[in-house]
């Protein structure tokens, strides 16, 4: 059995006094919720009051982006090592946004996750298609494209400690959720992926997880199907009513 995460995705959303009164109203909804492991990611100088609030509960924080380098001359960029000690215990890395805007390739995605998890940090990667991709049959190759020069290049043991959450692009803040069955489908493509690079074991213990106008109405659809781990929320997680009615679904 996998168990389940569900992540919150703040983008640039809440400033330190909004996430700390977003910890208020939150941690009190999930405090029964033992189902599942539980993610935030905050920008960037509200990681600190995060972790701070998050401290002795279940909630785990990540970071939005993480650099491979561990220090240097790199203006604007944040090492692993640095959000592990701001208490992060997650890094998403290549999400599609960061790919459309800032020039993220699978190639400094993998170099992204390896430096993830030699500072302790577990990757959530995210993979997913364009509406045009999808549109035009494409789907199962740019997921192929995007795992093998991805996730995929990682060693077996740095794949073990990797989350992967599919999210087609088509479907992120436009209110378009995809069905079930078409995510499902999507992480079967992406499950045989794992098995032809590592094996059938690394990919039956692989998390993926959906995400993409995931809302408290779609999720119980959703987490019916086997082949979802768990989702990737972005803006129905900045309510604390909304992201905990999506924990308890
Ligand atoms: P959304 O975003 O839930 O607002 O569609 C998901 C994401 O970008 O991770």
């Amino acid at each position: 059995m996998r168990r389940r995460v569900i992540a919150g995705n703040w983008k640039m959303y809440k400033t330190q006094a909004e996430t700390r009164a977003f910890f208020t109203a939150f941690l009190p909804l999930v405090a029964g919720a033992g189902h599942c492991d539980i993610v935030i990611a905050p920008p960037y100088p509200s990681l600190a009051a995060a972790a701070e609030a998050a401290r002795g509960s279940a909630v785990g924080i990540a970071a939005q982006n993480v650099f491979w380098e561990k220090e240097g001359a790199f203006t604007g960029e944040v090492s692993a090592g640095m959000l592990a000690e701001a208490g992060c215990r997650y890094a998403i890395i290549g999400h599609s946004e960061r790919r459309q805007f800032f020039g993220e390739t699978d190639e400094t995605v993998a170099k992204r996750s390896k430096a993830a998890l030699a500072a302790g940090l577990t990757p959530i990667v995210c993979v997913g298609e364009l509406l045009a991709e999808r549109e035009g049959g494409k789907t199962e190759e740019v997921l192929g494209r995007q795992f093998r020069g991805g996730p995929g290049s990682l060693t077996a043991e740095e794949f073990s400690r990797i989350l992967l959450a599919y999210e087609p692009v088509w479907a992120i803040g436009t209110g378009r959720v995809a069905t079930p069955e078409i995510a499902a489908a999507a992480h079967r493509s992406l499950r045989q992926c794992a098995a032809e690079k590592f094996s059938a074991a690394a990919a039956s213990a692989l998390r993926i997880l959906y995400g993409g106008s995931v809302k408290p109405d779609n999720i119980k659809g959703l987490m019916a199907q086997e082949e979802l781990d768990g989702a990737l929320v972005g803006g129905a997680s900045l309510d604390a009513k909304s992201f905990a009615a999506i924990v308890n679904h």
